[in-house]
């Protein structure tokens, strides 16, 4: 039997990733932030000075990566790249808009795959990105589509921002997180889109306590 997936795909902000590691947390499951890959990327190349669309110097650098980074895990944020926690690096808006640029590279993005898909090791993974659902787990066992208005979605990245210590502006974040939308939601490869078998549910209105409460009962009717 194959090991249990579920995925949670959506956009920045939307809070796949509290929900995706306090929904691994209670199920004993690991946890895959895909999310971090592509920045840990887009923080690579911006440090040894990679061009955002290099594709052939992208894949060269990924597979350096795989080797040498440790992925956070459910019950740690810490993203480990050569011995130091980088994770407050990752979350900022350039990690993130890099991240979003080199993600549009086929190339890069078949690059990324076996690296996801070695996270699927018993007892589970739950795995949160854009395309979990549609390209990297698509016989996932339930499949969940988070979203909120982008409004809440930049007031919520304002505030992570600031929690750890950096500067933000809530204009400037809500104009990125509607470039983001726009441009993961229109590359031809693995856009940012609903799988069909995906349950599709808007926490705009709703604070993470709920939002978890409602992905657990899904989660206990499906498994
Ligand atoms: O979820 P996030 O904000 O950490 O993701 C950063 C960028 O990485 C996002 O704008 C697009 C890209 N990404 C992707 O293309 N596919 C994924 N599965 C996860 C992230």
């Amino acid at each position: 039997m194959s090991v249990p997936v579920i995925t949670i795909d959506g956009p920045g902000g939307s809070g796949k990733g509290a929900i995706s590691r306090a929904l691994a947390s209670r199920l004993g499951w690991h946890y895959l932030d895909s999310g971090s890959l592509y920045r840990v990327l887009g923080y690579a190349a911006l440090r040894d000075d990679v061009s955002l669309d290099d594709e052939a110097a992208l894949v060269a650098l990924a597979g350096r990566l795989s080797t040498t980074c440790r992925l956070p895990a459910a019950d740690s944020p810490a993203v480990l790249l050569d011995g130091r926690d980088i994770n407050a690096d990752l979350r900022t808006e350039a990690a993130g808009k890099a991240a979003s640029k080199l993600a549009v590279l086929p190339a890069v993005r078949t690059a990324l795959l076996d690296w996801q898909r070695h996270c699927r090791q018993p007892p589970g993974l739950v795995a949160d990105g854009r395309d979990m659902g549609t390209v990297v787990f698509p016989d996932a066992d339930l499949k969940l589509f988070l979203t909120a208005r982008p409004g809440v979605r930049a007031e919520r990245r304002y505030k992570q921002l600031k929690e750890i210590g950096k500067e933000a502006d809530l204009a400037a974040l809500r104009q990125e997180v509607e470039a983001r939308d726009r441009r993961d939601s229109t590359r031809q490869t693995a856009p940012l889109k609903p799988a069909a078998d995906a349950i599709t549910l808007d926490n705009s209105d709703e604070d993470e306590a709920r939002t978890l409460d409602s992905v657990l009962e899904l989660v206990r009717d499906k498994l």
